[in-house]
């Protein structure tokens, strides 16, 4: 069965940091999307569509804009309940706060629950993948791995790694962390729309040993996705050059353990040396920026525009819960602020393609997911780009598609999301 989903379609026909907004999109006012098989199967004009495809069902969204699903790069599921927790800075945020909520997924149940939760939230707010990272108990992440399969979505997701700096109770060892990553990379990995990420939280908390294992577990499986954190506070970069006085930098801590290449996903990525933005780039390494949570836990400002200059991947994310949303369109404002601090306007075009393709690319996957184009797995968001009196005051006054969307990227929250399509079934 075949249906046309009509509404305005914003597609990218290229890179909008490297080609100008109007070179890199196209937007069609009457547009549609032909959804058959949980595929993409057409994108164009909607009376070009209904001509070529009579026997079609049609879902018409009017003048509300269809794009793909947003993609969150890094997120922390198991940080949903402690969201918005008041007062901390990076390291005593996660003792205080972080470390105490993760024991308690030690409870299948409990995880069971909250990966339930944490999809239900971010799926309302027009997410339909996510990268996250789980606990130390590969229960969290059998958890999150079932959820997603339940709803047929798109997910990359590990068993986070630790066997320092962290309580009993949330510490493992290198050879428990190889053997459960193993695991469930048996388990999980390219099971349907499912891919696994191994996942050392961040240096502080791995061994050099548990590093090294990781990075074997990485060459032995390199398809699959390795997420961790770099370079987010001053303090944890000072806390790095102790604990390891042999590597050249933060991210040499990674590099020395096979943790670097194409496939890696470092979120936050803000105080970078000269060296570790050359290596970044060079390796193929994606960065992630959480432009939400480096203001909420006062990391500091990404030179976004810059980085993506030297031609750095990245990608954009909630890190929900040291984030404070589990919003997309939410991010892409905070990401536009941080923008403006560190002298660049970034366009609606390049917010978008953040949230959508620059993820995708980001986690290796955009022949599947994050563009409306021919071939692609039918995840779609429909934005109701007039979703309260405040934005639709605003847009009605829009001279383009850009000074329509960009009201809602700016004030919108889950009310501007009218339609969520996980490979092309309604939610
Ligand atoms: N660094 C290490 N762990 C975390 C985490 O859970 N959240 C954030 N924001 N940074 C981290
Ligand atoms: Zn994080």
């Amino acid at each position: 069965m075949s249906e046309l989903i009509l509404g305005q379609t914003l597609a990218f026909t290229a890179d909008p940091f490297v080609e100008s907004h109007e070179a890199a999109t196209r937007h069609e006012r009457r547009g549609a999307v032909l959804v058959e098989d949980g595929h993409i199967r057409d994108v164009g004009s909607a009376d070009a569509l209904r001509a070529a495809h009579p026997q079609a069902t049609v879902t018409d969204h009017g003048d509300a804009l269809i794009l793909p699903g947003f993609i969150d790069a890094h997120a922390h599921y198991p940080q949903t309940a402690m969201i918005a927790s008041w007062g901390k800075r990076l390291i005593d945020w996660l003792n205080d706060y972080t470390f105490p909520e993760e024991m308690r997924f030690a409870d299948p149940a409990y995880a069971e629950e909250i990966a339930n939760r944490y999809l239900d939230l971010t799926l309302a707010h027009g997410t339909t993948t996510v990268a996250s990272f789980c606990t130390i108990h590969p229960c969290s992440t059998d958890a999150l791995f079932a959820a997603a399969e339940a709803r047929g979505q798109r997910l990359i997701a590990g068993k986070t790694c630790m066997d320092r700096n962290a309580p009993e109770g949330l510490r493992d060892t290198p050879q428990s962390a190889y053997d459960d990553s193993k695991a469930l990379i048996e388990a999980w990995h390219g099971r349907g729309r499912l891919g696994y990420a191994i996942t050392p939280r961040f240096s502080p908390t791995s061994s050099r040993d548990q590093l090294s294992a990781l990075g074997a577990l990485w060459a032995e499986h390199p398809d699959c996705a390795m997420q961790t954190h770099l370079s987010e506070q001053t303090d944890e970069v000072a806390w790095v050059r102790e604990l390891f006085p042999e590597a050249r930098d933060y991210l040499d801590t990674y590099e020395a353990a096979g943790l670097l290449g194409p496939g890696a996903l470092f979120g936050h990525a803000i105080h970078l040396d000269p060296r570790e933005r050359a290596r970044l780039r060079d390796s193929g390494a994606a960065l992630v920026h959480c432009p939400t949570s480096n203001t909420f836990i006062g990391s500091g400002l990404m030179p976004l525009a810059s980085l993506r200059a030297d031609g750095q991947r990245i990608g954009l994310a909630t890190d929900t819960g040291g984030g404070s949303s589990f919003s997309m369109l939410r991010t892409m404002a905070a990401a536009y602020e941080i923008g403006q601090l560190s002298g660049t306007a970034l366009h609606p075009a390049q917010l978008l393609w953040l949230a959508t393709e620059g993820s995708a690319r980001a986690l290796r996957l955009e022949d599947r997911i994050g563009r409306l184009s021919k071939g692609g797995e039918a995840d779609l968001v429909v934005l109701d780009l007039a979703s309260t009196p405040a934005i639709a005051q605003r847009a009605a006054r829009a001279e383009d598609i850009w000074e329509a969307v960009f009201p809602t990227i700016m004030m919108g929250d889950d009310r501007a999301i009218a339609e969520v399509r996980v490979a092309g079934r309604k939610i």
